[in-house]
């Protein structure tokens, strides 16, 4: 549920300077020349008349002026910078900032709607989930600063630490669960540490541990490892009980094929591996017996809930595993499923409701007591309409 992208122009320069120059004014007058070039085809499109335009191009600089001569306070977070400039020019100046601000976030939604809220976002989204009826949202998050280590996964302090402190103190009754892998914090994008072409799977388990522990004492209420690395539902097992988590359980990402269908959510999260692909650590497509086998083992392990992933594609291995297992089973209907259907009922050639309803009852009928989609609060909306006689 936590999906999505930065702003562009944000992104970018994560990218160009990372986390390290949060302080550099460098930074804010790149973000605020765009936002001013910004304003200018606004002005150019008829949408701000001259008068707002001068209003917006004095108050940015002399926001920039304030940064630059130290006057200014800014949230440490990075993913905050272009948001803290334009709502900053909008207490300073009003309207004509709001409506720069306003168009500016339009701009930056993505086609498919997979985008990262930036933390000043989450409460709008977390508010609608909580009223929803949802009963918990399924955390990834992603640092301003990637390195070969994903150090930033596992660091007290982290992005995902920080947001799940955020959400159990003001969300408590919703059901935290946190994706763990290394993918969305390491610079080459693998799951896990890399050396030469190879994944070291022994060498990545420990930080696994180390990340599912610092989430746990950051109050998450389960913890999911999608990593599949060998051996990774035991170590964090044991990991967590030494910790005193005993009573956190484990959804493991149990047959997660090597499929095509995640690739928004790699755009997204800036996490598509930089050389080679996953398939030495995720399922063949083709291997259906291995999925139960990979789902026997992690059941082993000590896993609590399994999961099948992708959804439509392999619902022939969820109903198989319902058979086989006694376990709840989770279904992830995971980006690129969801960004099909989006893109059909955008080009009016499908009924979204009607198709999305189909699809996760089929997920239901196969077997899955947990689906996770990105449809949640669509669906949910539906239902009560239903409930309500609509
Ligand atoms: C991280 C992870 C991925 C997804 C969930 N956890 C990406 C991947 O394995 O490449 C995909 C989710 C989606 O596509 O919605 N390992
Ligand atoms: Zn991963």
């Amino acid at each position: 549920m936590w999906k999505g992208r930065f702003s562009k122009p944000t992104a970018d320069l994560v990218q160009r300077y990372g986390e390290s120059v949060s302080y550099d004014w460098r930074l804010f007058r790149q973000d605020i020349a765009g936002s001013i070039a910004h304003a200018r085809a606004q002005l150019k499109a008829g949408l701000l008349n001259r008068e707002e335009f001068d209003a917006i191009e004095s108050g940015l600089k002399d926001i920039l002026k304030d940064i630059e001569e130290g006057n200014f306070t800014w949230s440490r977070e990075l993913e905050d910078v272009h948001m803290n400039i334009e709502s900053e020019l909008t207490r300073r100046i009003g309207a004509p900032g709001a409506k720069l601000h306003t168009a500016r976030s339009r701009n930056d939604q993505v086609a498919t709607d997979t985008r990262l809220y930036c933390r000043t976002e989450i409460d709008e989204i977390l508010e609608k989930v909580e009223k929803s009826g949802i009963s918990g949202v399924l955390l990834f998050g992603i640092p301003a600063h990637k390195d070969e280590r994903g150090s930033q996964a596992y660091a007290p302090g982290g992005i995902t630490q920080r947001a799940v402190r955020w959400i159990k103190a003001h969300y408590p009754g919703l059901v935290c669960i946190v994706d763990v892998c290394l993918c969305e914090y390491t610079s080459h994008g693998h799951c896990g540490l890399v050396q030469g072409d190879c994944i070291l799977n022994d060498e990545t388990l420990p930080l696994l541990c180390q990340m599912s522990v610092s989430l746990a004492r950051a109050g998450a209420d389960m913890i999911a490892p999608s990593d599949m690395m060998d051996g990774h539902v035991a170590a964090i097992r044991e990991a967590l009980d030494e910790s005193g988590f005993a009573q956190i359980p484990i959804m493991a990402y149990s047959a997660k094929f090597a499929s095509a269908y995640y690739g928004p959510f790699r755009e997204a999260a800036h996490s598509a591996p930089g050389f080679g692909d996953r398939k030495s650590y995720q399922m063949d497509p083709a291997n259906g017996k291995e999925a139960i086998r990979e789902i026997e083992t992690d059941i082993e392990e000590g896993a609590d809930i399994v999961m099948v992933k992708p959804a439509l594609a392999y619902l022939d291995v969820l109903k198989e595993a319902s058979l086989t297992f006694r376990l709840p089973l989770a279904v992830y209907n995971v980006s690129g499923e969801y960004a099909m259907v989006k893109a059909a009922a955008a080009n009016g050639w499908i009924d979204e409701r009607k198709i999305v309803t189909e699809n996760l009852t089929a997920m239901k009928r196969a077997g899955a007591k947990i689906i996770i989609t990105y449809h949640a609060l669509d669906m949910a909306a539906w239902l009560e309409e239903e409930a309500a006689g609509k």
